[in-house]
C-alpha cells in the first residue's frame, strides 16, 4: 500500500481489463484507458476519449415514446495513437501468447502524474524480453501526450521490429448500430518522424487531427537515431516501422508523442512545409538533442504541474494507509478529468475511463462534483461548470416545450452532451425530473461558497426563472388532498419509477419555488419579463405543497405508500442475491423497499441546516437499513450524514465503500470504467463528512468528526477567495 501510488504486481490475463480502467490517464481535454501499446489478443477494452468530441448515435428502443430523443450523444472511441506493432526475431509480442511472463508490474504514479508498465516476457520463439513503458498526457498541453518505450532483450542478440502507428479504424463497443463513427479524410506522413491522421467524426463532423512523432535509439551509444525502414499507409492506418539489431543487455527506446489537435469548422494550423503547430513547439525541436531531450522536458513539467495541483487538493490522513491512497486516487482522477479551462466541457460519470453513460453530463455534476472545485480549483473553474449549464438554457426550454411546457419552462437532460436530452428510457428522461432542482441548487452552493453574487444577476437568475416555471406546471392541485402534488416521478432512487409524491422531488421543487422568488425579488423584479403574478403562483404552491409523512415513524416517506412494502431491512437479503441488480427481476426490484441510492437522505444532505439533529437521526436511521447503495453516488451521502450524527464507525465503513470502490472493486464492474462522479462524493465524505465543513450565515464552519484510530486530518480549502489550510488532530 503506497501513499502515493498504486501498484500491481503479476500478470493475471482477467484483471487486464479492470487494471486498464485503474490506470487510465486524462488531462482534462483526452484521456485513455491504459491498454497495452504492443498488441494484445486477450480480453481488452480499448479506449481513448477527446472532451467535448462526440457523435450522436440513433436511440435504439423496442417501443417508441413520444418525447424519446432521436439519439444518444456519446464521446467517441478516438483515433489511437498509442500502438505498436513489435516482433522480436519475426515473433509477434502479445503477453497473450508468450510462454512466460515475470515481474509484470503497473504503477500509477500520482503525486507525478505517470503510468508505468514493466515485465519480462518469454515469447514462444524462447527469446526472452524485458520491457518498460512509461506514458502521461500532459497537463500543460491539452493535445500532448508522451510514451517512452523501452526493449531489453536479454537471451541474445536480436532483431526487433517497431512498428508506431496510428489507427482511425476504432470503434465504440456501445454503439447502437455497429456503425463506424469516423471518416477518414487524409493519412500522411510528413518526415521521416512524424505522421498523422486527419479523421472527422459522422454527423457532428469535428475534424481531429491525430499525430505522432517518433524518436528511436539504443541507449548508450552516441547520441544516434534511428530512422523507419518502412512506412506503411491504408485507408485507417499509418505506421512507421523500423527494424533494428539490438544485442542482448542492450535497450532500445522509443519516445514516442501523440495526441490530437481539434477543430470544428475551421481549418488546422498547418506550416507551409505541411508540418502542425506542434513541430513549432521547442518541446519538440527539430534538433537532435531536442528531440533527445523532449520526453525528459515533458516530464518534468508534469511533475511541476501536478504538484501545483497537490499543493491546493492534497488531503492528509495519518494513522490509516488505506484510506489515504484511496482518497488521492479520487482527487487524481477528478483532476484527470476536468481542469476547469473550457466551459464547454463537464464530467462524465465515467471520465475518460470507460465507454459507459456516454461521456455525457448527468446531474452528478452539481450535485456532487461542484463542491470539490469550488473548493480545490476556486471560482472560475466552478464558474465554467455552471456556464455549462447557463450556455445550455435555450435547448432545456426546447426540451420542455416537447414534453407539453409553455413560458419559458426549462427541464435540463438528465443525460446531455451540447444541451438536448439523450436518455432514452421513460423512466428516466420523462420521470427523473430532481435533476432541475439540483441545477439550481448548484447556483445556490456556487454563490454561498465563493460569494460570487454578481452570478446571479448576470447568468443564474434566467436559470432559476426557467427551473421556477417548469416546477410551478409540473406540480398540480389535488382536490382531495388540497395541496399540490407531484406526479409520475422517479427520485434518485431509480429503483422506484413512476411514484407519486417523492419526498425529495416535492422538496427540491417547493425550495426551488421559493429561491426563484426570492432572487427575482431580490434582483430583478422590474423587469419585463417576470410577471409579478407568477412569483405570487410560485410562492403559493411553495407553501402548499404536500409532503408523505408517517406519525407511526416520525418521518417523511420516499413517497406515497411507501409503508406498505414488505419491510425487511437490506441485511436479511441472502449476501449471494446481492447486488439486487444482477439478480433479481426489475419487478421483484420495484416492489421491494430497497433503495439504490441516497434519496430521502439526499434531501437532508443538500438542506441539513432545515432539519434537527433529531429529525436526521430518525431519518438516517429509518432510511439506511433499506438503502443498498447499488449506485457509487450513495454510500458517500449517507457518510457525510453518519459522520454528522457521530456515527464514527458507520461513517468509516461507508467511506471506505467510497472511496475503493474501484480500486477494490466492490461492484464488480470496474473493467467498464472508473465512477469519477462519486470520487467528488468522496471528497464530501472527507471534508464534509469527517471535518463536517459546511457554511453558515456566509461563514466557513467545521464540525470534525474523525475516526478513531486516525491521528490526523488535513486539507485545504479555498472559500471566497482565501486559502484556509485545516487540519484536525484525534
Ligand atoms: C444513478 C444516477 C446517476 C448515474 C450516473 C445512475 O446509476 O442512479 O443517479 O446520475 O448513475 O452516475
Amino acid at each position: 500500500m503506497k501513499n502515493w501510488s498504486i501498484i500491481a504486481e503479476g500478470f493475471h490475463k482477467e484483471d487486464v481489463p479492470k487494471h486498464e480502467s485503474i490506470y487510465s490517464l486524462g488531462n482534462g481535454a483526452m484521456g485513455m484507458r491504459a491498454n497495452f501499446e504492443e498488441d494484445y489478443t486477450g480480453n481488452t477494452l480499448q479506449g481513448s476519449y477527446i472532451g467535448g468530441v462526440y457523435y450522436p448515435d440513433k436511440t435504439k428502443v423496442g417501443w417508441w415514446k413520444n418525447g424519446y430523443p432521436e439519439y444518444f450523444a456519446k464521446v467517441l472511441n478516438a483515433p489511437s495513437w498509442i500502438g505498436l506493432h513489435i516482433k522480436i526475431n519475426g515473433e509477434v509480442l502479445d503477453l497473450n501468447t508468450c510462454t512466460e511472463v515475470k515481474n509484470f508490474r503497473r504503477e500509477l504514479n500520482m503525486k507525478e502524474g505517470w503510468y508505468e508498465r514493466q515485465f519480462t516476457a518469454t515469447l514462444p520463439n524462447q527469446q526472452e524480453i524485458q520491457v518498460k513503458a512509461l506514458r502521461l498526457l500532459s497537463l500543460r498541453h491539452d493535445e500532448l501526450g508522451a510514451l517512452r518505450y523501452e526493449i531489453t532483450p536479454l537471451s541474445s542478440e536480436v532483431t526487433v521490429e517497431i512498428e508506431s502507428y496510428l489507427d482511425s479504424g476504432v470503434k465504440n463497443n456501445d454503439a447502437n448500430w455497429d456503425e463506424l463513427f469516423w471518416n477518414t479524410l487524409d493519412v500522411g506522413v510528413v518526415q521521416d518522424y512524424y505522421a498523422y491522421i486527419t479523421a472527422e467524426t459522422k454527423k457532428t463532423r469535428f475534424k481531429v487531427h491525430t499525430f505522432m512523432h517518433n524518436t528511436l535509439r539504443l541507449l548508450g551509444d552516441q547520441p544516434h537515431f534511428f530512422s523507419p525502414s518502412k512506412k506503411n499507409k491504408k485507408d485507417n492506418y499509418v505506421g512507421l516501422q523500423y527494424e533494428v539489431s539490438v544485442p542482448a543487455g542492450k535497450t532500445i527506446r522509443l519516445d514516442k508523442f501523440g495526441g490530437y489537435i481539434i477543430s470544428k469548422g475551421e481549418e488546422f494550423w498547418v506550416s507551409p512545409n505541411g508540418l502542425t503547430m506542434y513541430e513549432r513547439e521547442k518541446y519538440i525541436g527539430y534538433t537532435l538533442t531536442e528531440r533527445l531531450n523532449a520526453f525528459d522536458f515533458l516530464l518534468k513539467m508534469q511533475k511541476k504541474d501536478w504538484a501545483a495541483i497537490w499543493e491546493l487538493s492534497d488531503i492528509e490522513i495519518e494513522g490509516d494507509d488505506k484510506a489515504q491512497q484511496a482518497i488521492r486516487f479520487n482527487i487524481f482522477q477528478l483532476n484527470q478529468t476536468y481542469s476547469g479551462k473550457h466551459a464547454h466541457l463537464n464530467i462524465g460519470p465515467k471520465g475518460f475511463t470507460g465507454e459507459k453513460y456516454g461521456g455525457s453530463t448527468y446531474w452528478d455534476t452539481e450535485a456532487y462534483c461542484l463542491p470539490f472545485y469550488m473548493a480545490t480549483k476556486g471560482a472560475e473553474v466552478a464558474r465554467n461548470l455552471l456556464m455549462y449549464r447557463y450556455n445550455q438554457l435555450d435547448k432545456a426550454i426546447e426540451n420542455a416545450k416537447k414534453l407539453g411546457f409553455t413560458g419559458g419552462a426549462a427541464l435540463y437532460p438528465m443525460v446531455t452532451m451540447n444541451g438536448e436530452e439523450c436518455h432514452n428510457e421513460w423512466e428516466i428522461t420523462f420521470e427523473e425530473i430532481h435533476r432541475n432542482g439540483a441545477i439550481a441548487f448548484a447556483i445556490y452552493n456556487y454563490v454561498r461558497y465563493t460569494g460570487d453574487e454578481a452570478y446571479i444577476k448576470d447568468y443564474g437568475l434566467e436559470v432559476l426563472v426557467a427551473i421556477a416555471r417548469f416546477w410551478a406546471q409540473r406540480a398540480s392541485f389535488s382536490a382531495e388532498k388540497q395541496k399540490y402534488v407531484i406526479l409520475g416521478v422517479t427520485g434518485p432512487n431509480e429503483y422506484e419509477n413512476n411514484v407519486n409524491n417523492n419526498f425529495y422531488t416535492n422538496y427540491i421543487a417547493q425550495w426551488c419555488l421559493r429561491y426563484a422568488a426570492d432572487m427575482v425579488e431580490k434582483y430583478e423584479i422590474e423587469k419585463q419579463w417576470i410577471h409579478p403574478q407568477e412569483i405570487i403562483l410560485w410562492r403559493k404552491i411553495a407553501q402548499n405543497i404536500y409532503f408523505p409523512y408517517s406519525e407511526k415513524y416520525g418521518v417523511y416517506l420516499q413517497q406515497d405508500g411507501f409503508l406498505d412494502k414488505d419491510l425487511k431491512p437490506v441485511s436479511a437479503i441472502p449476501a449471494e442475491e446481492r447486488p439486487l441488480n444482477q439478480h433479481w427481476s426489475w419487478d421483484r426490484i420495484l416492489r421491494s423497499p430497497y433503495i439504490k441510492q441516497a434519496d430521502t437522505l439526499q434531501g437532508f444532505y443538500f438542506f441539513r441546516n432545515h432539519f434537527t439533529h433529531e429529525e436526521l437521526r430518525k431519518h438516517y436511521e429509518f432510511y439506511e437499513p433499506f438503502t443498498v447503495h447499488e449506485s457509487s453516488l450513495s454510500p458517500c451521502v449517507h457518510s457525510v450524514l453518519a459522520a454528522a450524527l457521530d456515527k464514527k464507525e458507520e461513517a468509516y465503513a461507508l467511506y471506505l465503500r467510497t472511496s475503493r470502490l474501484d480500486l477494490d472493486d466492490y461492484n464488480k464492474e470496474v473493467h467498464e470504467g472508473l465512477h469519477i462522479t462519486s470520487m467528488a462524493g468522496t471528497w464530501l465524505s472527507i471534508v464534509e463528512g469527517f471535518g463536517g465543513m459546511h457554511v453558515v450565515d456566509n461563514q466557513l464552519h467545521f464540525k470534525p468528526c474523525l475516526p478513531a484510530h486516525w491521528h490526523s486530518l488535513s486539507f485545504k480549502v479555498i472559500f471566497r477567495g482565501q486559502l484556509h489550510v485545516c487540519k484536525f488532530v484525534n
